[in-house]
């Protein structure tokens, strides 16, 4: 049974894990098939898979399809969902609909990003058993507020803030937290008062575990290249060769050869 709990067994034991987005069938099956723990259909798709500039374009009819799709893929992985831009700031009721499409579409939790306003719906999904991960640091969604993207909680009071909020979010119940571009030892501080999981993407080694977008760390994403990633792969390189190589093989007519087709 997947279930939110294993981000709790891995605190318990001082075990690392780690977590990579997924947005489709073909790499669900990948990871189901690696030793990735945990899936995070994140709201980066948007930008990503649809070619947005930011993960506000994500609505709940775009995320949910995908969230479908990897939950056909992932076997017993654990995922996580995105809850799209706004869909946690508008009225409890629109914040209970929208998760529970995301969990009826295949999602084991949600994850909502910030601390203020959307205590109270956090508190309540999890009142009502819906498993809800916390975000906090750089929160793409309030990226016009914010300015771009820049590490965050940089000064004593703004981390003294982030840290009161990470408490208030574990209040509210959530069963883990993402911190995202936050100096290591505030993420370090963090994850040492909080007895839930601390996920890090950009926020150093003493969290948890770990998040990368999946495109990332292949080396699919292009020219991306913040200070927080390392590329495990170089798969744009790789697939052009690929594409090129069966471009020429057609051209030269070298493909198909005779065992490649019928009698
Ligand atoms: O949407 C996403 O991919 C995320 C991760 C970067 C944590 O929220």
């Amino acid at each position: 049974m997947q279930s939110v709990t294993r981000f709790n067994a891995f605190k318990r034991n001082q075990q690392k894990f780690s977590m990579v987005t997924c947005y489709d069938y073909w790499s669900a099956q990948l990871i189901a098939a690696s030793d990735i723990d945990s899936i995070l259909v994140g709201d980066s798709l948007a930008v990503v898979m649809h070619g947005f500039p930011s993960t506000v374009h994500a609505t709940l009819e775009l995320m949910l399809p995908h969230v479908a799709a990897v939950a056909r893929g992932a076997g017993d992985k654990l995922i996580v969902a995105d809850m799209p831009f706004m869909t946690a700031s508008t009225d409890l009721s629109g914040g209970v609909a929208a998760a529970t499409r995301l969990i009826q579409a295949g999602a084991h939790a949600v994850k909502i990003e910030g601390a203020t306003h959307q205590c109270s719906l956090i508190a309540h999904l999890c009142e009502a058993g819906l498993p809800v991960v916390g975000h906090l640091g750089l929160t793409p969604q309030s990226v016009l507020q914010l300015g771009g993207h820049k590490v965050q909680a940089k000064t004593h009071r703004a981390a003294d803030e982030m840290i009161q909020n990470a408490k208030r979010l574990e209040d509210a119940g959530v069963s883990a937290l993402v911190l995202e571009c936050v100096p290591a030892k505030v993420a370090a501080r963090i994850s040492a008062e909080l007895d839930c999981a601390v996920i890090g993407i950009g926020a150093g080694v003493a969290v948890d575990g770990q998040v990368l977008v999946l495109q990332d760390l292949l080396g699919a994403n292009g020219a991306f290249a913040p200070k927080f990633l390392r590329k495990y792969a170089n798969l744009s390189e790789e697939v052009v060769v690929a594409l090129n190589d069966f471009h020429r093989d057609v051209v030269d007519a070298a493909f198909p050869a005779r065992c490649e087709s019928y009698a």
